[in-house]
């Protein structure tokens, strides 16, 4: 049976193809197959998209499903109902899992399960070192055939500069990119925050701007030294920012991403103590937020990416210094950025939708991030004007801890269409 669907009347935004109109999109069988006005088809059922936007499906290249391992922190299945709850279409996956995800068989088995179980597509990012260790190398090409998008030891920066030339010159056989956890361990061991005013306030020990700066330095020139793509996760410093800018003016292969997190909270949210603020890199001073949002909105950063780090209640409800880096952030990245980069007029909606469609398709090698005849037909729905506010109790996600946590947002997904099919209508998640 043939199944069609019309999504009627919205505002597309494909910076892509540098198209921002009302217009409507038919699709037939998980792929679209027209884009144009007054579109239509017997028997269609039709979504009536008229006053929403609709966007090619967001993808989140930074996510931890936390699977094989550590199911009572999240699941493919809870992860990715929370990725279609919040707008997202697609996620990558880090492989800080246990056992890690550092051979061929792992990602197998978790291509299969996201497959079977996902509710939005998920893509596999294989570890760099075994273990993480940053001693030995993964499996990399029996994992590259397996159909990894990218390697990463996140969570951790690989220490050895020898290892990371190597870990280079590996993968770019493969044709795959590092994704880069930038912090200089030495500098950051034993550091509960972003080292500052703040930090020195509060009399927590601090985690300097410079181990950031220190790592992302040594790595562009690594990346240079081997011709390796490099793509700098969660950046969060001025410095780090200027060194991404002036590697890409050289020419150089270098990508970087930005969480929510970074683009609007700073350290002084840390005055309370909330053990849910903690998160690495750190949220940092005034001045680097509005040196990383400058980023995005000039395209140093290429994409913005949630590190949706969940864990269990019982490990966040714990005083500072013992609880867990991270927070969710899969169902709060829409409203988080809509809030505060759209309605403030720092970026507009094709800055917003290649940030978190388009790049983050072409870093990933991914045939997506576009609205066009032949594609798969992942859609994200945009209701600008919505006005909610987070509670972190409904989300879909076991991780309850969220740095937005009863924030007022303007901006939410309306719905997420994954291979045609309606997965999320009005935050309802159909799967
Ligand atoms: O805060 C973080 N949590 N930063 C990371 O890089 C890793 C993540 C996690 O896995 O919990």
């Amino acid at each position: 049976m043939t199944l069609t669907l019309l999504v009627k009347g919205g505002r597309v935004v494909n910076p892509a193809l540098q198209q921002d109109e009302i217009c409507d999109i038919l699709i037939t069988d998980g792929k679209i197959v027209a884009v144009g006005k007054n579109l239509t088809a017997e028997g269609a059922t039709v979504f009536d998209a008229a006053g929403l936007v609709v966007a090619p499906g967001f993808i989140d290249m930074h996510v931890h499903l936390r699977q094989p391992g550590q199911s009572a922190k999240e699941t493919v299945v809870t992860g990715t109902r929370a990725a279609a709850a919040g707008g997202i279409t697609r996620v990558a996956t880090m492989p800080n899992t246990n056992p890690v995800i550092d051979k061929a068989i792992i990602v197998e088995g978790m291509k299969y399960k996201a497959e079977h179980e996902g509710v939005v597509k998920v893509e596999v990012i294989g570890a760099i070192s075994k273990g993480l260790e940053g001693k030995e190398l993964s499996a990399m090409g029996g994992m590259a055939k397996a159909g990894v998008v990218a390697f990463s030891d996140d969570g951790h920066y690989v220490e050895s500069s020898d290892f990371m030339r190597k870990a280079m010159e590996y993968a770019n056989m493969f044709h795959k990119i590092i994704i880069d956890h930038c912090e200089d361990e030495s500098l950051v061991a034993g550091g509960q925050m972003n080292e500052g005013v703040v930090s020195a306030e509060l009399g927590l020990k601090g985690r300097p701007a410079a181990a950031e700066d220190i790592a992302v330095a040594r790595d562009i020139i690594l990346s240079e030294l081997t011709d390796t793509p490099i793509h700098i996760a969660h950046i969060s410093t001025k410095g780090a920012v200027e060194m991404v800018r002036q590697a890409k003016a050289k020419g150089l292969k270098v990508s970087a991403e930005a969480t929510p997190q970074h683009l609007i909270l700073t350290d002084e949210a840390l005055r309370s103590y909330e053990p849910r603020l903690k998160v690495t890199p750190p949220l940092r001073s005034e001045d680097h937020r509005a040196a990383v949002l400058a980023g995005v909105v000039d395209g140093t950063i290429d994409a913005i990416a949630t590190d949706h780090a969940p864990h269990t209640w019982d490990e966040k409800d714990q005083e500072f210094s013992l609880t867990p880096s991270g927070f969710v952030g899969l169902e709060t990245s829409v409203g988080a950025i809509l809030t505060h980069l759209y309605h403030t007029g720092a970026a507009d909606l094709a800055t917003i939708v290649r940030a978190m469609s388009t790049s983050p398709a072409r870093l990933l090698g991914l045939d997506a991030g576009v609205i066009a005849p032949g594609k798969d037909a992942d859609l994200t729905i945009l209701d600008l004007d919505k006005e909610w506010a987070v509670d972190s109790s409904q989300f879909y996600s076991k991780g309850k801890s969220s740095a937005f946590d009863e924030m007022l947002f303007r901006g939410k997904a309306a719905a997420t269409i994954v291979n045609g099919e309606i997965v999320m209508k009005d935050g309802v998640v159909l799967r």
